[in-house]
């Protein structure tokens, strides 16, 4: 069968995060992080479960590179807990240091390009403590951060995201209460999302200074809405879930500050009593600063819905939705052509300099057979499909630079613990053995032959 070529500079890939693989939580001065408040707090997490040891990563990190290098991978996305380098206060932990600097001396001896994102949501308990990111003194100690990990990692890294996913550190931590710190007021978390973008603004020009030349980008977490139906209703259920989801990150770090008509719902809706005054001048033009690239996370899209008019007329009365398309275990729908369409929109409307996909991937609930092979169909399925859609954008004229899979192996789901599997790479959480599933060994082949089935 003829294969699909995947266009030269396509770089291929896998991510992880910080909290969700390392474990070794009291270890190497590490402090505790919002993370391992939450997991305590009864009832914020499944099971009760925690990432106390999670994959233990942090001891075994050389055989995790093997595996990637094993797979293909020609570059490795994973974050820097910042709870290592800052544990208790604004003094730096260099054994905190030292782990990412043994990590990084690894990955590039095995051929592995590293990309490093700062913040992939585990901020140190005592930043919370003084008010997280509702406070504008965190944006300060993000600044700090990023100078001790480039000054340690600038002259060997020569990728920097600043932040993972801003909406659901604002949205999911703030408005929803459902991940660390739990808070539920729109007004925090609409303040929260400033200051994350504020610190990403101060932060590049520090990466820039400390590795000259470095690529810098933010990766956000984005998601393709889609009228339920033609009416006019309809159609502004659409306008809105798309400022609250995707235009309130990407308009002010393109240089269009908030969208006014997000501004104007939300005032209405009460969500802003005091306006917009945690925005103070000159922040929206640090905002803005250019960066290399834009790292994009795809999971699938949405269907919106009016919830302004009777049932009769645009039922049912609902903002978002799945479509009708097969979920994965998480209850996500399948939708590859989403994403095609979100690069060519991001293109077309933001011209951003590159597009990364800096996580794709799917949860499904698969394990080894008598064999000890692990079937794993639908992710392959997934996966496959999905790459189609780059390669599609791409040749559509969206500027892709590369394609990290999510995930490397099974990991610490958040508010889902491990029951969610979103590894290309089977764990046993019982013995810590890494088995790669045939997802992992599809991709393999992507990679080994530079091609699609
Ligand atoms: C993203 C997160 C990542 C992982 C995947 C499934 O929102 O960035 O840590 O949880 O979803």
């Amino acid at each position: 069968m003829e294969r699909r070529p995947l266009p030269p500079e396509l770089l291929l890939g896998f991510a992880t995060s910080s909290y969700q693989i390392e474990g070794a939580a009291f270890e190497g001065g590490r402090g505790p992080s919002i993370w391992d408040t939450f997991c305590r707090t009864p009832g914020k997490v499944a099971k009760g479960e925690n990432g106390d040891v999670a994959c233990d990563h942090y001891h075994r990190w050389p055989e995790d590179i093997a595996l990637m290098k094993g797979l293909g991978a020609q570059a490795y996305r994973f974050s820097i807990a910042w709870p290592r380098i800052f544990p208790t206060g604004p003094v730096v932990n260099e054994a905190g240091l030292d782990f990412y600097d043994r990590l990084v001396d690894g990955l590039i001896a095995a051929g592995i390009t590293p990309w490093v994102t700062l913040y992939h949501w585990d901020l140190p308990q005592w930043l919370q403590d003084r008010g997280g990111w509702a406070d504008r003194g965190t944006v300060y100690a993000f600044v700090q951060f990023a100078g001790a990990v480039v000054e340690r990692l600038g002259d060997r890294v020569r990728h920097f995201i600043t932040h993972n996913e801003p909406w659901c550190v604002a949205h999911l931590g703030h408005v929803e209460g459902l991940h660390a710190p739990g808070d539920k007021d729109w007004y925090t978390g609409l303040r929260a999302a400033h200051h994350v973008l504020l610190s990403h603004g101060r932060a590049v020009p520090v990466l820039r200074a400390g590795a000259p030349g470095c690529q810098v980008g933010i990766t956000l977490n984005l998601v393709p809405g889609y009228a339920a139906s033609p009416s006019a209703a309809d159609a502004d259920a659409l306008r809105h879930f798309d400022g609250f989801f995707n235009r309130w990150y990407l308009d002010p770090l393109y240089g269009r500050g908030y969208p006014a008509d997000m501004v104007a719902d939300y005032a209405g809706l009460g969500r802003l009593p005091q306006g917009l005054d945690f925005v103070r001048p000159g922040d929206l033009e640090q905002i803005a600063v250019d960066t290399d690239f834009l790292g994009v996370n795809y999971y699938s899209r949405a269907i919106n819905r009016s919830s302004t008019v009777p049932e009769a007329e645009n039922a049912p009365r609902q903002i978002a939705e799945p479509g009708p398309e097969a979920r994965t275990h998480i209850g996500w729908e399948v939708y590859p052509d989403g994403l095609r369409v979100l690069l060519l929109r991001l293109t077309a409307d933001y011209a951003p300099r590159s597009i990364y996909i800096t996580e794709n991937g799917a949860s499904y609930a698969t394990t080894p057979d008598d064999s000890g092979a692990i079937p794993d169909q639908a992710r392959e399925d997934y996966i496959l499909a999905h790459l189609h859609a780059v390669v599609d954008a791409a040749e559509q004229g969206a500027p892709i630079g590369g394609y990290f899979a999510w995930s490397l192996m099974d990991n610490f789901e958040w508010a889902y613990g491990y029951a969610e599997r979103f590894g290309l790479v089977w764990v046993n959480y019982e013995t810590l053995e890494r088995r790669p599933k045939q997802s992992a060994l599809a991709y393999a082949e992507v990679a080994k032959t530079r091609s699609l089935p």
